[in-house]
Formats: C-alpha cells, sequence, structure tokens
C-alpha cells in the first residue's frame, strides 16, 4: 500500500509519498513539492536530505553497523580481497573466481602510465601536498585518456572503471615516491594488486623487496575498510560532478579535494598532527580534552565524531586491532598509539562525548598504521582516497545508470532588494 506524508500550508493539505528502504530507513518524496506548493526545503550541511536512493551502502548509525551490498564490513575485512571488494561494490555481487580473474587481468592490461605523466609529477615543487598533486594527476589523466570521459555503452564504461583503477594506484604510489624523493617504480604484473601496490611505494632500487604478509593484510583491510561510505561529502560531491556529465576521471578528482579536507579524509592526518602535538607537550591528554569541550577553543579532538555514527564506527574497532598486530611484527613501539588509547579511554568516559555520542572514527587509528609503514603524514589521507575508489567509482555508476538529473540544489535568497547604480 503507498504511505502519504500529509503537509499543510495555507488552509490545504498536500500528500507526499513515504519512501521505505530495505532496512526500514524512511524518507518523505519531496520531488513535488516546488511545484505543487511554491516551497523548498532549507537543510544546510544536507543533515536530513536524502540526495538519492542507492543500494550500494547500507550504514546504521545508532547501530554501528556497516554494509557494503548486504555484506558486513568485518566479514568483508577479515575474509576478501580489496579488488573483489571493488568488484561487488561497482557491479554489485561478489565475482565468481573467472569473473574475478577476468577483473584483475582487465586492470592489470591498463597498469601503463603514460610517460609524460611523470614529467608533469616532477613538476610540481618539493613539499606540494600530495592530495592537491593526486587530484592534479588524475585530472590529467583525461588528457591522456580520452575515451574515458564519453562512456555511454557498458564496454565503454567498464574500460573506463579498469582504466582508473589501475592507474589510480600507480599514480598515488608515484605521490608517495614524490614526497619521498625517491625514483618512481613502475607496476609488476606479476603481483596482486595490493602486494603490486606495496612494492610500488615501497621497493628500493638498491636493495631486493619482498613485502611482509602483515603489512599487505593492513593495507588490504585498510583499503577495504574505507571503500565506501555511502553519500559522504566527497561521495556526494563524486555524483553531483558526474551528474554534469563532466567523465569519471574529472568526478573522482573533484571528490578527491572534497576528502582532503581535515573534518572529512584529511582528519587521519590531522589526529597524528594531533597526538604528536600533545606527546611534545608531555603527553597530558586531560589538557587536551578540556580544550576540545572548551566552546570558546577551536580545537576538537580529531578523529572523533562522525555526523552519521552516533556509536562506534566498526571501522575503528578493527583498525584499531589491526595497529596492535603491525605493530608488534614490525617491533616497533610508538608512544603516540597510548596516547591514543588513553585519549579513547578518557572520551569514552566523559560526559560531554558521552552526551553527543562522540566516539572514534575510522580516521583514529589508520593514521598510526600508515606511520608503523614510514608513510608520511601527508600521505595519509591519499590512501584514503585509494580506499575509496572504487565506492566513488560504484555511486557514480549508480547515478549514470538510474540517469539522475544534474544535481543543482536551490537556495533561499537573503540579499537586497532591488537596487540600481544610480546616485540618488
Ligand atoms: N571534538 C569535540 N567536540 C565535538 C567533536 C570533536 N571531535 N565532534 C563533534 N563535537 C561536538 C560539537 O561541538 C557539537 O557540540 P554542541 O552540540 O555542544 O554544539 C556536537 O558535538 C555535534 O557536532 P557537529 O559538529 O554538529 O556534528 P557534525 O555531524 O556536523 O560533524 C564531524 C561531524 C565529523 C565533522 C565532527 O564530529 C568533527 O569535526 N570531528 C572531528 C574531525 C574528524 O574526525 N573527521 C573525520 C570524520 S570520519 C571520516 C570521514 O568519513 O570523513
Amino acid at each position: 500500500m503507498d504511505e502519504k506524508i500529509k503537509l499543510s500550508y495555507e488552509d490545504k493539505v498536500y500528500d507526499f509519498p513515504l519512501v521505505r528502504g530495505t532496512e526500514n530507513e524512511l524518507g518523505i518524496d519531496i520531488k513535488t513539492l516546488r511545484s505543487k506548493t511554491g516551497l523548498i526545503t532549507l537543510d544546510p550541511g544536507y543533515k536530513n536530505t536524502g540526495s538519492c536512493v542507492s543500494n550500494i551502502t547500507y550504514l546504521d548509525g545508532e547501530n554501528g553497523v556497516l554494509r557494503y551490498r548486504g555484506y558486513d564490513i568485518d566479514d568483508l575485512a577479515n575474509n576478501s580481497s580489496f579488488i573483489e571488494v571493488s568488484y561487488l561494490l561497482v557491479f554489485g555481487e561478489m565475482p565468481s573466481e573467472d569473473k574475478l580473474t577476468k577483473f584483475e587481468n582487465d586492470i592489470r592490461k591498463e597498469s601503463l602510465v603514460h610517460e609524460d605523466i611523470t614529467s608533469i609529477l616532477k613538476s610540481f615543487p618539493h613539499g606540494a601536498h600530495p592530495m592537491g598533486v593526486l587530484a592534479s594527476l588524475t585530472s590529467a589523466l583525461i588528457s591522456f585518456n580520452p575515451g574515458s570521459v564519453d562512456v555511454n555503452s557498458d564496454d565503454k564504461m567498464y574500460h573506463a572503471i579498469v582504466q582508473l583503477i589501475a592507474k589510480f594506484s600507480v599514480i598515488s604510489a608515484w605521490v608517495h615516491r614524490k614526497a619521498k624523493g625517491l625514483p618512481l617504480n613502475y607496476s609488476d604484473n606479476s603481483l596482486p594488486y595490493i602486494e603490486n601496490l606495496a612494492q610500488m611505494m615501497f621497493k628500493n632500487p638498491n636493495e631486493e623487496y619482498s613485502s611482509n604478509s602483515v603489512v599487505t593484510s593492513a593495507l588490504n583491510k585498510l583499503l577495504i575498510l574505507h571503500a565506501d561510505h555511502e553519500q559522504n561529502c566527497s561521495t556526494s560531491t563524486v555524483r553531483i560532478v558526474g551528474s554534469s556529465e563532466a567523465g569519471l576521471f574529472a568526478s573522482i578528482s573533484a571528490g578527491i579535494s572534497a576528502l582532503w579536507g581535515r573534518l572529512h579524509g584529511g582528519a587521519n592526518q590531522a589526529v597524528i598532527e594531533m597526538l604528536e602535538l600533545i606527546k611534545r607537550d608531555g603527553g597530558d591528554t586531560s589538557r587536551f580534552m578540556e580544550k576540545a569541550k572548551d566552546k570558546n577553543h577551536p580545537f576538537r579532538l580529531m578523529g572523533f565524531g562522525h555526523r552519521v555514527y552516533k556509536n562506534f564506527d566498526p571501522r575503528a574497532k578493527i583498525i584499531k586491532k589491526t595497529a596492535d598486530e603491525v605493530l608488534k611484527d614490525l617491533g616497533i613501539v610508538d608512544p603516540i598509539l597510548n596516547i591514543a588509547k588513553n585519549l579513547e579511554q578518557e572520551a569514552l568516559n566523559d560526559k560531554y562525548f558521552v552526551d553527543r555520542k562522540l566516539y572514534p572514527n575510522v580516521d583514529f587509528y589508520s593514521g598510526i598504521i600508515y606511520r608503523a609503514l614510514e608513510i608520511p603524514t601527508e600521505m595519509f589521507t591519499v590512501m584514503f582516497a585509494l580506499g575509496r575508489l572504487p565506492g566513488w567509482i560504484a555511486q557514480w555508476r549508480e547515478m549514470k545508470l538510474n540517469s539522475e538529473p544534474i544535481g543543482r540544489p536551490r537556495q533561499i535568497y537573503s540579499g537586497s532588494k532591488y537596487r540600481n547604480t544610480e546616485r540618488a
């Protein structure tokens, strides 16, 4: 039975359809609101606005649940490969062995990046932020792969997707090498995706390299945990840019810029900077807790709180355990891990944080792993982007296949009334 919501305005009552999701999430379909009533909705930050109906990711913030295409995040993180999860997100089903092999091979075939991209990379100044470089190189890839823009057939879309997955790991690794002042490594197509990524990032020309299975397993988990998170800031950016038919690579480049900010993906960098600051300051976490609660102070506890999670971020739990495993395997004792754990305990027992349901989020412990792998702090958000890529692609593809209209919000104008330039 069609369920309706009634809205009354100026003595008239209007009916709007109630939309019910698979997990009983409810929304009011207001597509006809303006044409029927002349009204629009006002919702800065889109805290109450659903921008689409999506069947990719389910997130229950109250209960700390995250599922990709119906599969729980810890099931996927513990039992799948990142490329398998990428296929699942983009195409909707777990791949059969044959389909997975084909997908992996198609990605391998695209793993050469045009050599002129290296000249662009080299022209960035030393110290350029890796996220700016990554966004620029992703845009630059369009010129070298112009066929990726107009993808109005399944084959062309598939080709653009495998191209991007392949080349994005190469340029991400190159951004890392540039940040460290090291020579660039090319893709080694004999290796699986994560091992290949590890050699492109970490192999030095003067020694043999063999990847450590604890490290590759941690990288695999981290990428899976970051792979999608429904309509967050960067994903909404990807969908909205894509809705203008700007093309896949351009949409992803815009998503990278949105992810960069410290309230979004940039929080993983901000967390480590905060933990280092606390360490330099003598390690007294309580002073920083007080600052975080002081409304007259701009300081926030980075890596805490989430727009949707009002309970433990399920990703944070897995990452915390993985951080312990990686540090133990590499024999690293990092004092900032203890600072992080103390801070977490204090926050979980503090009325301010409890009342506002502020829990550690995905970014709280991920930086500790990256730091143990000697990945520079400014690279952390690039690692997030590498993980988020299949989610962005899946969301862009869904938007295209649903023929969603161009994203174009309205506004309530509050500026001057009509005036002209004639002097009185
Ligand atoms: N430290 C101290 N107070 C906080 C924090 C924090 N990290 N986060 C939220 N609050 C307070 C906030 O001041 C407000 O208090 P009051 O009700 O007294 O005004 C209340 O909690 C609600 O916060 P909000 O800013 O209205 O919530 P939001 O949904 O707009 O913001 C957030 C969510 C993630 C931007 C915010 O929690 C934050 O800034 N966290 C720190 C940055 C961070 O870790 N970002 C990574 C998010 S997870 C990765 C991703 O998906 O991007």
